[in-house]
């Protein structure tokens, strides 16, 4: 390529040859491998002096996994046609806010999540059900999507933490919840509150609070009067309890292709939820839907069919 080309490129150009290389290189060569030894370095790190460590380093170390999905969401198109500069700002929305609080999810899952917010078709009814918002991070991201897509987004939370909780956590396997943000110490009652005023607080701050709305309470009283039609539910409870509540209630109220994503599928009880047939049957009233991703990845995506 001549230089004159070169300096010709439009900054759109520049931008997608630049994530275009990222990506081909990150996915293709063995970058991938002296990266991943930096990563593991400064994990273990981590997991032995957390105090010391903070998630700073973690988010350089994933930077590389969060670029190439982020290169992904700019350039897979979505039926609702968002504009690549409008993605763009999208995604340096979600750095922002990621940057400015404290968030329990990676940014390649909101991207898919929101992925999937854009590409309801608009004559489909239904609105978007976050379960679980702590400080409101996601929820302002979502709320993002939510606004584009004209869509309302209903939070549901104690916005107290977590329940009384008695139950059984297994170790998360390694390999699908290394990193996470979570300490195991937040694992108790009142854990990973976030306050009303605190989530709204950063939703106007951040996202669209004018598309939010927001059932305050436990799961059991909020979700049990709630009726309406759902278009794309995401979960992130981390109790099997909450997990079956959440499925017992919303998943009814999913329309026909709509999609269904949990955070959870790190926690051995709430994978045991999910895979439990006689559950779906008897308490959710559905078969056992197929589960993109169980055992294997974080994220899981249910997508509702017919027959499901
Ligand atoms: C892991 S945090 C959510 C993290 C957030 N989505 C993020 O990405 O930053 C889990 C949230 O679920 C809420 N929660 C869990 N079980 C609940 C229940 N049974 N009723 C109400 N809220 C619950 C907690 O209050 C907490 O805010």
């Amino acid at each position: 390529m001549k230089t004159e080309e070169i300096v010709s490129l439009s900054l759109k150009q520049l931008i997608a040859l630049f994530f275009m290389v990222f990506y081909f290189y990150y996915k293709r060569f063995y970058l991938l491998f002296l990266w991943d030894s930096v990563k593991k370095f400064i994990l273990s790190l981590r997991r032995r002096i957390p105090e010391l460590i903070s998630s700073f380093p973690y988010s350089i170390c994933i930077l590389p996994e969060e670029l190439s999905s982020a290169a992904l969401f700019l350039f897979n198109g979505s039926p609702r046609k968002l504009g690549f500069f409008r993605r763009l700002h999208l995604i340096a929305k979600f750095y922002i806010i990621s940057l400015s609080i404290h968030c329990l999810h990676r940014q390649s899952e909101m991207f898919r999540v929101a992925g999937a917010i854009l590409s309801i078709p608009s004559d489909a009814e239904g609105c978007v059900v976050e379960a679980g918002s702590y400080k409101g991070g996601s929820a302002a991201k979502l709320s993002l999507a939510c606004k584009i897509a004209g869509r309302e987004l209903v939070v549901f939370d104690s916005f107290e933490g977590f329940p009384e909780d008695d139950e059984f956590r297994d170790k998360p396997s390694r390999r699908i919840h290394a990193g996470s943000l979570a300490q195991r110490s937040d694992f108790f009652k009142n854990g990973m509150r976030g306050s009303l005023k605190e989530v709204k607080d950063n939703i106007e701050k951040f996202g669209s609070i004018e598309s939010c709305k927001f059932a305050q309470g436990w799961f059991k009283d909020t979700m049990s009067g709630f009726n309406g039609k759902i278009s794309v539910i995401y979960l992130d409870v981390d109790l099997a309890s909450s997990a079956k509540t959440c499925l017992k209630y919303l998943y009814p109220l999913l329309e026909e292709n709509g999609a269904l994503f949990s955070h959870d599928g790190a926690f051995q009880p709430v994978i045991d939820v999910f895979d439990d047939d006689r559950f779906w049957e008897n308490e959710v009233g559905f078969k056992k839907p197929a589960i993109e991703g169980l055992r294997k990845e974080k994220l899981v995506r249910i997508v509702k069919t017919a027959k499901a």
